[in-house]
């Protein structure tokens, strides 16, 4: 069976969470890709990405901004709608922007809004401080995505866009964050920016959270890039990115490389990585 037919093959049916932790138990790496319109999304399907972000990088992206600070829960449903139109197979994940989980009740009304809109999981950016939030769209069947490490709605924060983690004491912040919001019933989590060995000794220690990486290195189940990274289109482009439209030519061939390295486990390399 050429690759080509196991991805139609393994996207017959519509990827589940279950699907996903059926991948990971039997130690497949899976892909993600952030992409926020209708015609990159079903031009994604051929790849065979097993998962989709609706991610708030689009307030850079496509409008432009210095960082995902303005996004709105109104263009985050949009976008998400847009997305889910042209994918029925990929498990579509969306981004809560900035401040549309500051409290547990204004997340379940703004998760709500993404369900309701196309995505079968939400994501949001933070630690332990979530758990509580996170217990209680897990408890009304809500899949959550937890994002630890560089998490950009906090970039005044942290003063810019830095690795995080590269101490022994943010390394076991970072850890203990994880682990809690494992426990409190978070299905995936974002590891961005972190030392790959963090990322690794993370993702050993989980026993029901799958991690996604970027700029995490190889050691953890999934990978995500931004689709303007994946085709080359960011000016500065991230140390952790790679233009794979250089290589495949085009723009679904650049998604299914990037799938298939992800698979075969060549990207990303050491030099994607932070250590
Ligand atoms: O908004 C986004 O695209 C993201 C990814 C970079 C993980 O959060």
């Amino acid at each position: 069976m050429s690759q080509d037919q196991k991805n139609e093959f393994a996207l017959a049916k519509k990827v589940t969470l279950s699907t996903l932790q059926k991948l990971v138990a039997e130690g497949e790496k899976f892909s993600c890709i952030s992409l926020y319109d209708a015609t990159m999304s079903a031009l994604a399907i051929s790849s065979g990405v097993e998962t989709l972000l609706v991610g708030d990088s689009l307030g850079m992206t496509i409008q432009g901004h210095n960082d995902t600070l303005p996004v709105t829960m109104e263009q985050m449903v949009y976008h998400t709608e847009a997305v889910a139109r042209g994918n029925q197979k990929s498990l579509i994940i969306a981004d809560l922007p900035f401040m549309a989980y500051a409290t547990p009740e204004q997340a379940m009304d703004n998760a709500k809004r993404l369900m309701q809109a196309g995505a079968q999981m939400v994501k949001l950016e933070g630690g332990q401080w979530l758990c509580e939030t996170v217990s209680l769209l897990a408890e009304r069947g809500i899949p959550v995505c937890a994002h630890v490490g560089l998490t950009p709605q906090s970039v005044n924060k942290f003063g810019g866009f830095k690795v995080q983690g590269r101490t022994e004491e943010q390394g076991d912040s970072i850890l203990a964050d994880t682990l809690a919001l494992e426990k409190a019933g978070a299905d995936l989590v974002v590891f961005e920016c972190i030392p790959s060995h963090l990322a690794k000794k993370i993702t050993r220690a989980l026993t029901t959270m799958i991690s996604i990486g970027i700029g995490a290195g190889r050691d953890v189940d999934g990978q995500v890039l931004v689709i303007n990274d994946i085709l080359g289109m960011t000016k500065y482009a991230p140390k952790f990115s790679k233009d794979f439209l250089a290589e495949a030519g085009t723009v679904d061939g650049a998604m299914r490389r990037f799938v298939e390295d992800v698979k075969k486990g060549v990207f990303p390399g050491d030099e994607h990585g932070f250590q």
